[in-house]
């Protein structure tokens, strides 16, 4: 472990939809409703909204917090997927710099860039580690700012013993196939909020067949199928996640001892559930140059990258060249006046710093697949020392 595993209970699932004939929440299906509801009771929310991926869960959530054409949207900078939601929703994202231990939004930074025209901010609690969320929500609706909890690697992840996902106003979690509760696809919010819950589910579960348009919502709906699947690996979730940790540990033993790399951790209350195991390389310490021990991963063939994409978010060609939606929008939209560059280098010094230097593993391996890797970590940070 850990492994997926998909066996007689979920074939049992996937036949109760078949055999009902009803394949999608549309016409009667209950699977979806049913998942909804696991889903949403085992993380502690009151609503839960299923939809066919995370970035259809973010641009819904972006949507329905009332973000468009002129708006800003506060985003941090490690991962792009909640700026490229801003943008579906032809929204400005607006980039916050991170914690370089954790690699998670500064709750400190935050403040300097709310505007009259930020109406939301995003979270990533980046590769399974808890957010300062309690912290990040204060600040958000103290400015009347609805806050999008990323958890698309955090699926039941305790921040001081409450999910990730519940303590702003809506959570994303992703069941992409390399994720903690891997589905092929799918994706699910979690919402307290009745009026929130009400908007989301417009892009949920709206019609398609002989229907009258009222407003612009979109057909992000998850297939009975899915929602089968997500009900039996749902009762796999804590055992998955406990798999993860015993996997982060093995990699954690082997660069117990090297003084040039800190594991990415937050505190103890902040738990954290290892949709990838990240450190970063400080090897200004000792005079090593990252190069050299990127050479000698790869050369011990460790199967653990360094750099990530090598871009904060707001380098990626799609924000940084304008390639967007096009003739200028959403960046350069006439209703977003004066801002000329929002983009200048520099502009999160501390994710820039970082980039080059994050070390990321995939923890998702049979336990002898992540002895071995451990192993030759060890190996490289040998060599090194
Ligand atoms: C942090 C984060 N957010 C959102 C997404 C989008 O998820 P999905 O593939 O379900 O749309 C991903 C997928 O990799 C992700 O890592």
């Amino acid at each position: 472990m850990p492994t997926r595993v998909f066996d007689d209970r979920d074939l049992g699932l996937v036949r109760e939809v078949l055999q009902s004939g009803h394949l999608s929440i549309l016409d009667g299906g209950q699977l979806t409703p049913r998942f909804q509801k696991a889903f949403a009771e085992a993380h502690g929310a009151k609503h839960g909204v299923a939809m066919n991926c995370a970035m259809s869960v973010l641009h819904a959530s972006v949507i329905s917090a009332g973000a468009g054409a002129g708006d800003e949207v506060i985003c941090d900078p490690v991962c792009v997927f909640g700026a490229m939601a801003t943008m579906y929703a032809n929204a400005i994202p607006v980039f916050v710099d991170v914690n370089p231990v954790t690699w998670n939004m500064d709750p400190d930074a935050i403040e300097a860039r709310i505007t009259e025209r930020t109406k939301a901010l995003i979270v990533t609690h980046v590769c399974g580690l808890p957010a300062e969320i309690d912290r990040i929500v204060e600040v958000a609706h103290r400015h009347g700012i609805v806050v999008i909890e990323d958890c698309a690697h955090a699926l039941l992840t305790r921040y001081k013993g409450k999910c990730v996902g519940t303590w702003g106003d809506i959570g994303s979690f992703s069941f992409q196939a390399s994720k903690q509760m891997g589905l092929g696809d799918g994706g699910m919010a979690l919402t307290d909020n009745d009026e929130l819950a009400g908007k989301l589910n417009l892009h949920a579960g709206a019609p398609t067949f002989m229907s009258v348009a009222y407003g612009m919502h979109y057909n992000y709906r998850m297939s009975e199928p899915v929602a089968a699947i997500g009900i039996a690996q749902l009762e796999r979730l804590p055992g998955y996640i406990e798999g993860l940790r015993r996997a982060a540990a093995m990699l954690d033993a082997a660069v117990a001892d090297c003084e040039f790399i800190d594991l990415q951790r937050g505190p103890a209350e902040a738990e954290h559930s290892f949709h990838l195991w990240g450190a970063t390389f400080h090897g200004e310490r000792i005079g090593l140059p990252r190069d050299d021990f990127a050479r000698v991963l790869e050369e011990e063939q460790v199967g653990i990258g360094m750099g990530y994409t090598n871009m904060p978010a707001y380098r990626h060609p799609l924000i940084a060249e304008r390639l967007g939606a096009g003739r200028g929008c959403p960046l350069d939209c006439p209703l977003y006046e004066g801002t000329g560059n929002q983009y200048p280098d520099g502009l999160c010094p501390k994710v820039e710093a970082l980039f080059p230097n994050i070390i990321l593993g995939y923890p998702f391996q049979p336990d002898d697949a992540v002895a071995a890797q451990a192993d030759r970590l060890r190996r490289a940070v040998e060599r090194l020392a």
